[in-house]
């Protein structure tokens, strides 16, 4: 295979670059390391384009034919929930705007496979143990809501094209499947915690009193290798000619509560973490897990890796940046 990966140079993108090099396609990477590292992909055709610009979709459509591509992995995008609050336009502009212009080129280029990178984030605050793909999206902030389009944007493309797309739902993506990989942003509760606890502050737990076994949340913990081997599924699924159903939740199917996370931590530094309890978040659902029978009955992945995979793997990196 011949794949466009944008956002390669990112932390998700680059698991997935490293394990399609592994097998032997060939890869070409549109970044604008905006938050991509080079390092992470050095030695490989890196085309520097930003996705939202209004030259973009000549550029990817140039970038396509150059390199012969037969199929898109679309991370390419801002992420950050807090940021989408302040800044809604610029979200809308970066990931909404970013993805007509690569929609566009895809047509433009002829290539007809598209995996892309969602979020549990499009459910919202969802009122269900266990969701699957068919529960109700209802995103709470501008960061969901531009993913929620993103997945309207290809349905209604893929309606009137060949395009054939499959849209993944990552649930909490943790760990590094390679030290150098690692995400480098402390936005997540595994990097939160040791961030915190290099700092020589405690750990803070926000609400304890959920209605949950031990009172804090409840979130499904993907390790980032699993989640890059999930988009080598799609990629043959499509290749294979799969056009199902084209949304599927990527998650252990397991849920971990904050305690549960912090308890693995404590167990792959070897020493324990004295926790405080704070005060809950706005707009924090107690439980948010992923139902994965989907994609273990149509695309036939599961997750391998489980808490203390990931727990040991941010402690290496962790122990290594320090
Ligand atoms: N990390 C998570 O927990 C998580 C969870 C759900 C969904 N996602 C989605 O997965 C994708 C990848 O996330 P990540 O954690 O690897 O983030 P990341 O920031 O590490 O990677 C995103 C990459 O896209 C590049 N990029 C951003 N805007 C761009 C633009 N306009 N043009 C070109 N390149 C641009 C950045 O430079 C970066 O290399 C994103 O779409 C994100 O929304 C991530």
């Amino acid at each position: 295979m011949s794949v466009l990966v944008t956002g390669g140079a990112g932390y998700i993108g680059s698991h997935v670059v490293r394990l399609l090099r592994e097998r032997g396609d060939d890869v070409v990477i549109v970044d604008d390391l905006s938050n991509g590292i080079p390092e992470r992909v050095a030695g490989l055709p890196l085309e520097r384009i930003d996705l939202s610009a209004p030259e973009a979709e000549a550029s990817l459509k140039d970038a396509m034919l150059t390199h012969g591509v037969d199929s898109v992995i679309h991370f390419a995008a801002k992420k950050q929930v807090g940021e989408s609050v302040e800044r809604p336009l610029w979200y809308y502009r970066q990931n909404v705007d970013g993805l007509a212009n690569l929609l566009a080129a895809l047509g433009d280029a002829g290539v007809d496979r598209l995996v892309f990178s969602s979020s549990a984030a499009v459910y919202g605050m969802p009122d269900r143990l266990t969701v699957p793909e068919n529960t109700d999206c209802r995103p709470i902030n501008p960061y969901g809501q531009t993913k929620l389009i993103g997945e309207w944007m290809i349905d209604d493309v893929m309606a009137v094209t060949d395009l054939r797309a499959i849209k993944l739902r990552y649930f909490n993506v943790a760990g590094a499947g390679w030290p150098e990989l690692a995400d480098t942003a402390v936005m997540n509760l595994v990097p939160i915690v040791l961030e915190r606890l290099a700092a020589g502050k405690p750990p803070v737990i926000f609400g304890d009193d959920y209605d949950t076994e031990d009172g804090t949340c409840i979130r499904d913990y993907i390790h980032v290798k699993d989640l890059a081997d999930a988009h080598i599924a799609a990629l043959d699924a499509l290749a294979a000619g799969t056009n199902e159903h084209t949304s599927f939740n990527v998650g252990t199917g397991q849920g971990a509560s904050v305690k549960e996370v912090i308890e693995a931590l404590s167990d792959a530094l070897g020493e324990p973490i004295d926790a405080e309890i704070g005060a809950r978040r706005a707009g924090d659902p107690p439980r948010l897990v992923a139902d994965t029978s989907s994609i273990a009955a149509e695309l036939g992945w599961k997750a391998e890796l489980g808490l203390a995979d990931i727990a040991a793997s941010a402690v290496e990196v962790h122990r290594a940046r320090r």
